[in-house]
């Protein structure tokens, strides 16, 4: 198993600078569910409970399982919901009895998991008629509110900075490329290899968050692949002295770079990273399916 998302830092910065999911995006996904409240929930790869928190009002009990202890941790702290537990667990043993789940959520993690062992866990936990609610998002669309002319244009190629920067730091890992092409293809094939009925597939957009570019560097660093590739780096450089090493992985590091190529190309270069303004859309692809009757 992949074990991502496990140091303190990561998880931090995850809290910090990923976005949180629209409340409507629970309901949609629910839409022909909720006449009564439903019963028990399992959140897999719950993180820091960042789905939980727009899923759990609907259920009467909520399981979240997540095997990064300093995910939980960060779960557990910003918990609201007396009627959820997160414990720790993984998406190949789910910890729950058979027939047993109304509804299985999993947000930006299916595509770390050994998904063939998923879906039959998932068979097995889910009630007849019970579902299976997938989602994700890829890098955000960043419009700058620095500018007034050529907007469209500036969007494009600012985006298309912060989109190549998700991905720079496992290029070449060709694993960890095949676990990220599953989101950059808005899990095209997770749709088609999901062994449910009713399937059904549709993007909901986040409203917009005003952004500055200090929350655009936290973005890429809060991405595992950033602290992999810095990490390695470290680690390739350890004969250096402490003070070479630093001012060399100060160069290697693409988050700064990222800050740097959107000032020039917003032409904001002499201004402060907290001065330079955004709004940042991002898209969630979902995905709903259903075990028989
Ligand atoms: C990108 S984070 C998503 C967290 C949260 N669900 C969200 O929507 O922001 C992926 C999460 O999947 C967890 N994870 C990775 N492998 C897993 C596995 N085999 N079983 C369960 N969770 C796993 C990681 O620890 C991490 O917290």
């Amino acid at each position: 198993m992949f074990r991502y998302y496990e140091s303190k830092s990561i998880t931090e910065k995850y809290r910090k600078y990923r976005p949180s999911y629209p409340p409507e995006l629970a309901k949609k996904a629910l839409r022909n569910f909720t006449e009564k409240k439903l019963e028990f929930l399992l959140d897999v790869g719950c993180g820091g409970g960042q789905a939980v928190n727009i899923f759990a009002p609907f259920f009467n009990k909520v399981v979240a399982i997540d095997p990064s202890e300093n995910q939980l941790k960060e779960a557990r702290n910003q918990n609201k919901f007396a009627h959820v537990e997160y414990k720790q667990g993984v998406a190949k043993n789910l910890p729950c009895e058979d027939d047993s789940v109304d509804a299985v959520t999993v947000a930006s993690a299916l595509h770390w998991f050994d998904r063939p062992k998923f879906y039959q866990e998932v068979e097995r936990v889910l009630k007849p008629g019970g579902i299976l609610i997938v989602f994700s998002y890829w890098s955000p669309k960043l419009i700058p509110i620095c500018k007034n002319d050529d907007i469209e244009n500036l969007t494009r190629i600012g985006s298309q900075i912060v989109h190549d920067a998700f991905s720079f730091g496992i290029r070449g890992i060709s694993a960890l490329e095949q676990i990220y092409s599953h989101g950059e293809n808005k899990y095209k094939q997770i749709f088609s290899e999901i062994p449910l009925i009713k399937k059904r597939r549709y993007d909901i957009a986040s409203k917009s968050h005003t952004w500055s570019l200090d929350d655009v560097k936290g973005f890429v660093q809060s991405i595992d692949g950033y602290e992999t590739y810095m990490k390695n780096k470290a680690s390739e450089l350890s004969r250096l002295s402490e003070e070479e090493r630093d001012a060399k992985l100060s160069e290697l590091d693409y988050s700064e770079q990222v800050v740097h190529r959107l000032k020039e190309t917003w032409g904001c270069v002499e201004m402060k990273s907290s001065d330079v303004k955004m709004k940042a859309i991002f898209n969630f692809f979902v995905i709903v399916g259903e075990k028989s009757e």
